[in-house]
């Protein structure tokens, strides 16, 4: 495992420095960023322009980095899938504490958990995934696979659901100003539900409290290690930030946390990794124990509701 992890990586070459032009110029003037270059302009323009207007160290994958990958792609494809250092270390993209960042390869599918396999997958930064089309063709260094696209940076939470139209819970976090939590807390593990999975549950940010919505939040937040689906355990708990522990399970096919099914896993954000939820995970209240037999995604039936503090209910 360990020599898998080296062996995955990105090459990465540190930008000549060049006076008076933005990271941009910089990208088009040099030979061995033309593909690089040819991406950004052509496909992603407005991410050029993103990374153009920040100030810092940008870390540029070669051409010979954005079709290759070093490892050996039955190392990949078995079931579970693979999570693998990169080189990417640099602190904008890397906040663990010293780590470098990692992508998840698998070929069953985003959570590793699909019940039979198909096209081997790398998965990285805001949701993006590659396939490996041309895999395990040897040169002297190692072994190169191709891959249909380029893989993505890891970018922050927030930017994270914004990026994958987590709209909802954005503003809910926005509203209780969580986002400093989300974004620079170390090895966070975010559990971000969907737009749907929140109307589902007739949620209205503007009629719950403060306390409400950021107990709701502490409940879908792990802090600690980084819980990318290769280290979830079935039947295994995990504390949340709010204190009350949420239950993982590995059941036909789907990657579920307490009765809540994953349904995009393993996005890699600067700080950890994100799994997007087909549902809303309830703490449990004092009193009763909470439901944790895995069950299909909620159809809207459900008559749960965001709990309130047993004290002063309703203060609007
Ligand atoms: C990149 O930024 C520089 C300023 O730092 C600017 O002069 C240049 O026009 C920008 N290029 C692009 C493509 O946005």
């Amino acid at each position: 495992m360990d020599s898998l992890r080296a062996a995955l990586c990105f090459l990465l070459l540190p930008l000549p420095f060049v006076l008076g032009a933005g990271i941009a110029e910089v990208i088009a003037q040099t030979p061995e960023l033309s593909s690089l270059n040819t991406i950004l302009t052509g496909q992603h323009p407005e991410l050029l322009s993103q990374i153009n207007s920040t100030t810092g160290t940008f870390f540029a994958p070669s051409n010979t980095a954005l079709d290759s990958f070093i490892v050996c792609s039955a190392d990949m494809s078995v079931a579970g899938g693979k999570v693998a250092d990169t080189r990417l270390d640099d602190s904008a993209y890397a906040n663990l504490e010293g780590a470098a960042n990692v992508v998840f390869a698998s070929s069953y599918g985003s959570t590793g958990q699909d019940s039979a396999p198909s096209a081997l997958k790398v998965y990285s930064g805001v949701g993006g995934e590659a396939t490996i089309t041309k895999p395990d063709i040897a040169y002297d260094g190692g072994l190169v696979h191709i891959v249909d696209r380029v893989l993505n940076f890891p970018q922050s939470c927030s930017k994270t659901m914004q990026q994958q139209q987590l709209t909802t819970l954005f503003d809910a976090v926005q509203k209780t100003n969580y986002q400093s939590v989300i974004d620079t807390t170390a090895k966070f593990t975010c559990l971000a539900p969907t737009n749907e999975a929140l109307a589902g549950l007739g949620i209205d940010l503007s009629t719950l409290s403060d306390d409400d919505i950021l107990s709701a939040l502490k409940y879908h937040s792990i802090v600690g290690e980084v819980d990318y689906s290769t280290v979830l355990e079935d039947g295994k708990e995990y504390p949340t930030l709010l204190g009350p522990t949420v239950t993982v399970h590995k059941k036909d096919g789907q990657l579920y946390f307490n009765d809540v099914a994953v349904q995009q896993g393993n996005i890699i954000t600067n700080n950890g990794v994100a799994h997007v939820l087909s549902g809303v995970l309830i703490p449990p209240t004092s009193n009763a124990t909470p439901t944790s037999e895995a069950a299909p995604p909620p159809d809207g039936t459900t008559t749960d509701i965001v709990p309130t503090p047993d004290d002063q209910v309703g203060s609007a």
